[in-house]
């Protein structure tokens, strides 16, 4: 591991959810007495191949299915953030997914109290910041997100924006136009995911018609010269994540990642590790992922940790 890693560092793209490792829900699945398809963590581990963003969503979603009570949530979220405190990790905003956990009868009080203590805990024991940003699903409708904001706005203490993940070809950010309204009358910071598999001008509707102030992955931009002088000119962050964009086949390869280009263009690229136990590394494994393909120089890796601690909204 690379010495310039040791520096402190924000991370800004992370979905808790995407932090269970298979160790953890085997063991939650006992806890909670129910029964998986998978009979090992060494059987699970190998279902974990991804032809596209699909096919890792549709495991994901069974992956968590053993979160039931506030100690699994707990227990989830305090063990992220250990690992994210051994790669240097000082902030974190974390993405966590309501709708997936209402859709199954968890209270969302059950899933609030649970990442909260631990994020309290954490902030003495580890010395990290973290906060909350509850993304919501794009493969549901705007009624179920409006009435999901609804409910979350119970817990307003508790979160610092919003965001917006799952499948995203065929969901364009403009579906979300009313709750993105919403969120921004509450003084709510907004991020969506776009231009992971969609094209460009989803990113241009996040950005014009959302008024996100982030982009979650962003690859798509480098196929559009206007964008990318837009989103520099802004300082819009771009959370990408390199190693979910090898598992998910966003990019043939690593040598091909869009990151270094973007950063020379002024783009205030940050590194991000996305679904951590799902895509074979934490924050700093996509740091060297990147200074390993792309070879990036100290001064490069420093850029990107600078821009994390720029973009960060807390
Ligand atoms: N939910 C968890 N990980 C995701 C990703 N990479 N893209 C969209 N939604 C997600
Ligand atoms: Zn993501």
């Amino acid at each position: 591991m690379s010495e310039v890693l040791k520096k402190p560092k924000a991370e800004l793209h992370m979905h808790l959810e995407g932090s269970l490792e298979p160790e953890m829900l085997f063991k939650l699945a006992k806890r909670n007495n129910i029964s998986l398809k998978h009979n090992s963590v060494a059987e699970l581990k190998q279902a974990y191949k991804f032809n596209n963003l699909q096919e890792f969503l549709d495991i994901y979603y069974q992956g968590m299915s053993v979160l039931q009570t506030e100690q699994d949530f707990f227990d989830l979220t305090y063990a992220y953030l250990e690992k994210s405190h051994q790669d240097n990790v000082v902030f974190s905003e974390m993405f966590f997914d309501p709708q997936a956990h209402l859709e199954r009868g968890i209270k969302l009080a059950t899933v609030f109290n649970g990442i909260t203590q631990a994020i309290t805990q954490a902030k003495t024991t580890l010395n990290i910041t973290a906060s909350l940003i509850p993304c919501f699903l794009r493969h549901l409708s705007e009624d179920n997100a409006l009435h999901t904001f609804d409910l979350l706005m119970d817990h307003r203490d508790k979160f610092i924006g919003i965001g917006l993940d799952s499948s995203e070809l065929g969901n364009p950010p403009s579906k979300f136009k009313r709750l993105f309204d919403k969120a921004r009358n509450e003084k709510l910071r907004l991020v969506a995911h776009a231009g992971e598999e969609g094209p460009a001008s989803y990113v241009w509707e996040a950005i014009d018609i959302l008024g996100i102030e982030r982009i979650d992955h962003g690859n798509s931009i480098l196929t559009d010269e206007t964008l990318i002088k837009r989103i520099a000119k802004d300082k819009i962050g771009l959370t990408m994540c390199p190693l979910s964009n090898q598992c998910l086949q966003v990019v043939s390869d690593l040598q091909n990642h869009q990151a270094l280009t973007l950063l020379n263009q002024g783009v205030k690229v940050t590194l991000n590790s996305d679904d951590p136990a799902y895509f074979g590394g934490y924050v700093n494994a996509n740091y060297q992922a990147l200074i390993d393909e792309l070879k990036l120089t100290d001064q490069e890796v420093s850029h990107l940790i600078q821009n994390s601690l720029d973009v960060k909204f807390v």
